[in-house]
């Protein structure tokens, strides 16, 4: 079978060096000065504090909900009753893909839910040896997850594995030709949104400038927390209208973030969890995030958003933050995607 496995995490960490280059981000907020409320601020504040049913707007249109529940390494055995419990909960945004091998069990937890699909956000992606394939697999993906149509399908790496050999880029394919096959799968409604995923600024560039590319992707997923922030992709995606989803936005498994002292004592004096703060780290810099769980305690406090937020200092904090860290890095591909052009 073609890219069915997920990928063994060994192969993706990358562990890089500290950086301590204040970034174009973190300076932002070194300006900021708190405003005084009146008692509208104070209205209209409480709603924005709802950010569990918070969406964000695509350059289509569509509404993405702010917080996802993700599902890479959740295993068929597993993930059922983590989508179902999720739902459940009150998520409203599933992010899976072909090469995480649990489609199937994904759509079994969403129909397990009772909740209905048109209040659900689904998103997969297209595997890397299925670049040359794509119809085949956006019909895979439907078929695994029994559903008509997803909300969002994302090209999952620029990167046009050879099917028959992982290390070989096919040699007469590329990311654009596979863009191109992409932009065909909005007409057919079985794809509400198309996007992209572990885009750097150069292979954006190269996208947006070819003479085929007809639609600007609505996402780009790329991996976010305080040990990778990238301010300038995010800068530059903001700039061609590309919603950014932060994937490892808690630092993923086995997170060194966890015990980080910066966070532990932020977290602490908030009476929150170091998750949460992550959490909303990411949801206030204006990405989306799609933690992920298998155990629903886990999935119920990470859903604890609701009626605080950051101040400008913990944000400038957590931004200052001078440890760099990759969980997906590229030397598992046959073409490097990461240039350091994110901060
Ligand atoms: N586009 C891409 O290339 C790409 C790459 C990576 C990830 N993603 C997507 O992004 C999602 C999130 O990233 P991720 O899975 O790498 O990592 P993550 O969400 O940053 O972290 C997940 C890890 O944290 C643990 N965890 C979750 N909540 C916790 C809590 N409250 N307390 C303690 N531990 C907790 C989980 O354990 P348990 O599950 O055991 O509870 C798991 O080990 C993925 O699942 C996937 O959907 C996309």
């Amino acid at each position: 079978m073609l890219g069915l496995s997920p990928t063994p995490l060994t192969s993706l960490i990358r562990r890089a060096s500290p950086n301590t280059a204040l970034s174009h981000f973190q300076s932002q907020f070194l300006h900021f000065k708190p405003q005084p409320f009146s008692s509208t601020t104070t209205a209209k504040m409480a709603s924005d504090l709802n950010w569990t049913k918070k969406t964000f707007t695509l350059n289509t249109g569509a509404k993405i909900p702010a917080v996802g529940l993700g599902t890479w390494q959740s295993s068929p055995g597993q993930v059922r009753e983590a989508v179902k419990a999720a739902l459940q909960q009150g998520y409203r945004h599933i992010d899976t893909a072909l090469a995480y091998g649990n489609e199937k069990e994904v759509g079994d937890g969403i129909r397990d839910s009772g909740v209905p699909r048109e209040e659900i956000w689904v998103t997969t992606k297209l595997d890397n040896t299925w670049h040359h394939i794509v119809e085949e697999g956006i019909t895979s993906s439907l078929k695994s997850l029994g559903l008509d149509y997803v909300d969002l399908y994302l090209m999952h790496w620029p990167s046009s594995t050879d099917p028959k050999d992982l290390k070989k880029h096919l040699p007469d394919w590329d990311f654009l030709k596979t863009w191109q096959e992409m932009q065909k799968l909005p007409a057919s409604g079985r794809v509400k949104n198309i996007g992209v995923s572990n885009f750097a600024i150069k292979n954006l560039e190269t996208l947006l400038n070819d003479p085929s590319c007809k639609i600007v992707p609505a996402v780009n997923q790329i991996e976010l927390h305080p040990n990778c922030p990238s301010p300038k992709l995010i800068d530059y995606c903001k700039q061609k209208g590309i919603h950014c989803t932060a994937y490892s936005c808690m630092g993923s498994t086995g997170s060194p973030l966890y015990q980080n002292e910066t966070l532990l004592k932020l977290a602490a004096d908030k009476g929150k969890s170091v998750q949460v703060v992550l959490l909303k780290w990411g949801l206030q810099r204006g990405t989306s995030v799609i933690p992920k769980s298998v155990t629903p305690k886990r999935i119920e406090a990470n859903f604890q958003l609701d009626g605080w937020e950051l101040t400008a200092e913990e944000i400038e904090k957590i931004s200052s933050m001078p440890e760099r860290f990759k969980v997906c890095g590229d030397a598992w591909l046959p073409v490097r995607v990461f240039f350091g052009d994110d901060e």
